[in-house]
């Protein structure tokens, strides 16, 4: 048993809003939460925590990324820097076919250890949930070789991050294969293989006119389905292209990015449930003027969720507080929305709300404490690490020395 004592605030994230409690405790047995009150003082524990002038938190979700990559693209960064787009880049065959050749070239070992730096650094950030998609192979042994990777991540990492693995072949259209022929690959091949090794459990698609259209998306989509694969969907990122109503059609969890979602699509996704994943890094990365249309997201009541995209073209970015930080400030999301985005609502982007996101009995002890007295510090703090202890399944696993 351990307690966490005298948390300033401690912010359960239970019903609608951030759900605090001033100046309490919270205790834990084994890998789950088994009280969150004053209560739990009295009781004999072996260990406590005095988190004296600091919050409690859940642990971040970050519900997107594409982590296991070889290379860099500081290029591409450097030409968008000289007012090219990331369509005009990528149809001239650089962008994600750029990382692909890197990725391709790599060795498994190779991509664990690059990956593995990655996760350490998510780790001491505050992410103990992470999702990881694959898609830069675009062949049927390179996509398998990602996924095996992540697999082993998972398996090394079981006690310092939950990983969950999304199989992303439709991810751009590899070069000399045509487009219907990858397809068919992708669902005759890829996917049944994917689903038989049990290497996935989302399956996701790059939906965009000039990449995988509306109906191509669906009929991958609905394949992954078919397997067992849960469907995901990149929609409306850089035009409008029928991905928010596909998302609801085909009842998909997620629909990310959501730039330019027809309002019909934002209905679709309501009447299903679909969570809309934001990425308000890759706007800023992308130096994109668009932002979502949150005030209707809002008005229909949609799950939003947020996440980094971490990623070598589109996104650099992989500290959850910065991403809530943007959230608010390129987005116009309240610290509200933000901090559910990046918590309970990203669990729900990936099926676990019953499980982590919140603060509650039951739960998973997925925490962080930070050494702030109030939440409003995380986005005013910009960019200054707050986290303190991060505890996965009721262990401390990084912990920091400060003057808290
Ligand atoms: O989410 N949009 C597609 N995929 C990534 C970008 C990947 C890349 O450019 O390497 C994204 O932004
Ligand atoms: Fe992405």
């Amino acid at each position: 048993m351990m307690v966490i004592k005298n948390a300033a605030q401690i912010l359960t994230l239970t019903g609608k809003e951030l759900g605090i409690i001033k100046n309490d405790s919270l205790s834990i047995k084994d890998d789950k939460i088994t009280s969150v009150n004053h209560r739990t003082s009295n009781i004999r524990h072996q260990k406590s925590i005095d988190a004296r002038g600091c919050i409690i938190m859940p642990g971040f979700v970050d519900c997107h990324t594409h982590l296991v990559f070889a290379g860099s693209r500081e290029n591409e960064f450097a030409m968008r820097l000289e007012g090219k787009t990331y369509k005009e880049v990528l149809v001239a065959g650089g962008g994600i076919l750029q990382t692909v050749a890197t990725t391709r070239k790599a060795s498994e070992k190779e991509l664990i250890k690059l990956a593995q730096k990655r996760i350490d650094e998510l780790i001491r950030w505050g992410t103990t949930t992470v999702e990881i998609k694959s898609g830069y192979g675009l062949d049927t042994p390179t996509e398998l070789k990602i996924l095996k990777v992540i697999k082993t991540l998972q398996n090394v990492n079981k006690d310092r991050i939950t990983i969950i693995p999304t199989f992303l072949g439709a991810h751009a259209i590899p070069a000399r294969i045509k487009k219907a022929n990858y397809i068919h690959k992708l669902i005759s091949e890829m996917i049944p293989l994917v689903a038989k090794e049990n290497l996935a459990q989302f399956c996701d698609v790059f939906c965009e006119n000039f990449v995988f259209n509306a109906q191509e998306s669906k009929k991958i989509l609905l394949a992954g389905k078919k397997f067992g694969l849960i469907p995901k969907i990149h929609a409306d990122e850089i035009e409008s292209s029928g991905g928010a109503e596909k998302a609801g059609e085909i009842g998909a969890i997620s629909a990310e990015h959501l730039l330019y979602p027809s309002n019909k699509g934002l209905n679709m996704m309501k009447r299903k449930d679909v969570v809309a994943v934001l990425l308000p890094g890759t706007t800023l990365f992308l130096k994109s003027k668009q932002i979502p249309p949150i005030e209707m997201m809002r008005k229909l009541g949609i799950t939003i969720a947020l996440g980094s995209d971490y990623n070598p073209g589109t996104c650099m970015i992989y500290q959850m507080p910065i991403i809530i930080a943007l959230g608010c400030l390129l987005y116009n999301m309240s610290l509200i929305e933000a901090i559910r985005g990046a918590t309970i609502n990203g669990a729900k982007a990936l099926g676990l709300d019953k499980k982590i996101g919140t603060i509650e009995t039951g739960k998973n002890a997925d925490l962080l404490i930070l050494d702030i007295p109030d939440y409003r510090h995380i986005p005013y703090q910009f960019g200054k690490s707050l986290i303190k202890t991060v505890i996965k399944h009721g262990k401390i696993i990084y912990s920091r020395n400060t003057y808290c």
